[in-house]
């Protein structure tokens, strides 16, 4: 009897975790398990840890900026782009990524707009900048710089990116990179 007891007791102890939702998987997107290409435009798979690209492409260290880890990085071609989770049924919550705006030498202070979305509606916006670089200094003092994103970056089904000149909002011409993008996607 007393043992039925315990265990019936046990059994009431472990349902709230039972019942409790699954914990949000959590991901480092690196792109260093890639295929890449030099010949061929390199889109990341569909579906690339459970995220969707549009433009963004897998791109190699060229010998300018080295990404911040490994020797591939995400790169959008033009400054825009967008990630979204490929499960609709997901959200995802982004955490922190490495960044850097990459036009050349000289290239002006860049302003790189995010745009979190929650299906169609805008939940989240916010300005992030990537210093301008000068002549005059050895290539490998041009690393890319990282961001840690605040609690409003949750439950996102889509991120948009765009970048600009930070001092008049006009055209950078060139690519936004993306590194070590951290983030957790939940059912
Ligand atoms: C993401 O980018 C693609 C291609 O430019 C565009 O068709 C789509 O509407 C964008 N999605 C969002 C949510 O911004
Ligand atoms: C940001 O990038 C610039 C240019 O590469 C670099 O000089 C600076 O040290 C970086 N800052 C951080 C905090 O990584």
């Amino acid at each position: 009897m007393c043992q039925i007891l315990r265990v019936a007791f046990l059994a009431l102890l472990a349902l709230p975790n039972a019942l409790a939702k699954p914990h949000p998987k959590e991901y480092v997107a690196n792109y260093d398990d890639l295929p890449w290409d030099e010949l061929t435009p390199n889109p990341l798979p569909s579906g690339y840890k459970s995220l969707t690209y549009n433009i963004f492409q897998v791109d190699q260290y060229d010998g300018f900026i080295s990404p911040s880890s490994g020797t591939q990085y995400a790169m959008a071609f033009g400054g825009s782009g967008n990630i979204s989770v490929s499960d609709p049924s997901t959200s995802f919550t982004l955490k922190s990524f490495n960044y850097a705006c990459s036009s050349g030498v000289p290239q002006p202070e860049c302003a790189i707009s995010m745009w979190g979305f929650k299906g169609k509606k805008l939940a989240v916006k916010q300005v992030i900048v990537f210093p301008r670089l000068d002549p005059g200094h050895y290539i490998e003092e041009f690393v890319m710089n990282g961001t840690v994103l605040g609690n409003k970056w949750k439950g996102l089904t889509s991120v948009g990116f765009s970048i600009a000149r930070k001092d008049n909002g006009g055209d950078m011409y060139g690519g936004l990179m993306i590194d070590d993008l951290r983030y957790t996607i939940s059912k």
